[in-house]
């Protein structure tokens, strides 16, 4: 049966008290959004459907960003979840299959839960994913019988002894699409918030005699994030979900719950990591490295044998090989550090390809950027470059050659030269005492003065 994905995302989520759309902001350095959009994906849909309203562009952006192929419906107005889902009733007039509803301020659905539903749905008309509430709050409520789900009632409109139910409503929702679009144009707004519901589609199915059922699943899955709070628990949450998955598949954490990680984040094994550690978007650490405390990585491959840190920065672009060591303050930027190549002390490198073997000095700079313009170095193998040399790019430095210490590059260096570009030393004897003999005694003047 091929299945459609609908992720309702057009709320304002006034909570959040923000100009960002609810939806997209982060867990994990992901959208919200994207978060449900990943579960559902893992379904393999044939049609993936965004419903937005509020920030619609910003939206729009953020799906297109990570899946081009999904298409974003608007909502002008938000006059309920069912009126949402109505928005994909065109896009989905020729769509033979199953549609399955997600809610974008909901994000940590999985995909094994979804399957589970796909699988009561073989029986069923309609699939209703329910969980345990700890504290049922404002959630709608499942009325069941027996394994039958006779309606949700939302809790506005319930009544005491509705309320008294624990078993509540996490939106998502599963039904053959000819059959939802039917029954959503039934529905009508005689509630309380005068709203179109989309939780009416279970009595009106139960009312035609189609048999609907509830999937429960853990609490801890169908959190809906309405406001920071609940966005610093969702964070909290994947964070510590994320660490144990990395200590599970042989990743050593000093300290845990002081790493960082992004949704994307792949780690291999026996790689170490020590305390306070901070994992962007887009970074992959091969096995058997060593992340060093404080370290700040985003956007970079760090290769088996590498050695990060303490305190480094990897930006985006940054490609380190294998058993490259990059030390204490040191930035990389988009570039690529050639194998065994050691960057070790307070040394920026942007924009720049290393050879293998090189030694970079304690200070060394890439100067790339001339104020409009950025501009690459490039250095061989084996080269040797002195403590505090600036390399003016662009420029290169030729395999086994060597820069002076205190040099200002801005020529090429040929393979096998020393190039020194600094001024002469002058020592003139003697006057470094004369000097301090002079300080002392307008020292000494200024003392007796001031009594
Ligand atoms: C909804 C359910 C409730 C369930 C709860 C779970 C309904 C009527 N109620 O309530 O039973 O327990 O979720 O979290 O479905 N949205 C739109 N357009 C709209 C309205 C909403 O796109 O016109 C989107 C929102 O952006 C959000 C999602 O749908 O992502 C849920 O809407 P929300 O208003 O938060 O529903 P709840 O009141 O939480
Ligand atoms: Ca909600």
């Amino acid at each position: 049966m091929s299945i459609a994905l609908v992720i309702l995302a057009a709320g304002k989520g006034t909570r959040m008290n923000s100009d960002l759309p609810k939806v997209l902001h982060p867990v994990a350095n992901a959208p919200m959004l994207i978060h449900a959009l990943q579960a559902g994906q893992a379904l393999a849909p044939e049609r993936i459907l965004v419903v937005a309203g509020h920030g619609f562009d910003a939206v729009q952006a953020a799906v297109a960003a990570h899946n081009p192929d999904a298409q974003v419906v608007l909502q002008e107005e938000q006059k309920g979840t069912a009126h949402a889902v109505d928005m994909c009733r065109d896009a989905l007039a020729d769509f033979d299959g199953d549609v399955i509803v997600l809610f974008g301020d909901t994000p940590f659905v999985s995909s094994e839960t979804l399957e589970k539903m796909i699988a009561a749905k073989a029986e069923n008309a309609v699939v209703v994913l329910g969980f345990e509430a700890a504290d049922p709050g404002k959630y709608g409520r499942l009325i069941m019988q027996g394994d039958s789900l006779e309606r949700i009632v939302e809790f506005a409109d319930a009544s005491e002894a509705e309320r008294a139910v624990s078993f509540c409503n996490s939106g998502v929702m599963l039904a053959d699409g000819k059959t939802l679009f039917d029954l959503i144009a039934a529905i009508e707004t005689n509630n309380a918030q005068e709203e179109y519901y989309l939780t009416d589609v279970v009595g009106l199915a139960r009312a035609h005699g189609l048999s609907v059922t509830a999937v429960a699943c853990d609490e801890a899955e169908t959190m809906g994030i309405n406001s920071r709070a609940h966005l610093a628990q969702a964070e909290a949450i994947f964070q510590a979900r994320a660490r144990d998955t990395l200590l599970d598949l042989g990743v050593t954490l000093q300290q845990p719950e002081t790493v960082m990680l992004s949704f994307d984040t792949v780690i291999g094994r026996d790689t170490v990591i020590e305390p306070n550690v901070y994992f962007g978007p887009d970074v992959t650490v091969e096995s058997g490295t060593r992340i060093r405390a404080f370290s700040h990585l985003e956007g970079c491959h760090v290769s088996r044998g590498a050695t990060v840190g303490p305190y480094a920065r990897l930006r985006p672009g940054a490609e380190l090989a294998e058993d490259t060591h990059i030390g204490n303050f040191v930035e990389i930027k988009n570039a690529q550090i050639g194998a065994g190549t050691k960057v070790n002390h307070l040394s920026y490198i942007g924009d720049a390809t290393l050879g293998n073997g090189t030694n970079i000095g304690a200070g060394t700079i890439t100067c790339n950027y001339d104020g409009v313009m950025k501009h690459r170095t490039t250095i061989g193998n084996r080269a040797f470059i002195g403590s505090n040399t600036m390399l003016v790019a662009p420029v290169t430095v030729g395999d086994e050659a060597m820069t002076g210490s205190g040099s200002v590059i801005t020529k090429d260096v040929p393979e096998a030269a020393l190039a020194l570009a600094r001024a002469d030393q002058v020592n003139k004897p003697g006057v470094a005492r004369k000097l301090f003999d002079l300080l002392k005694k307008k020292k000494q003047k200024l003392v007796s003065e001031a009594k």
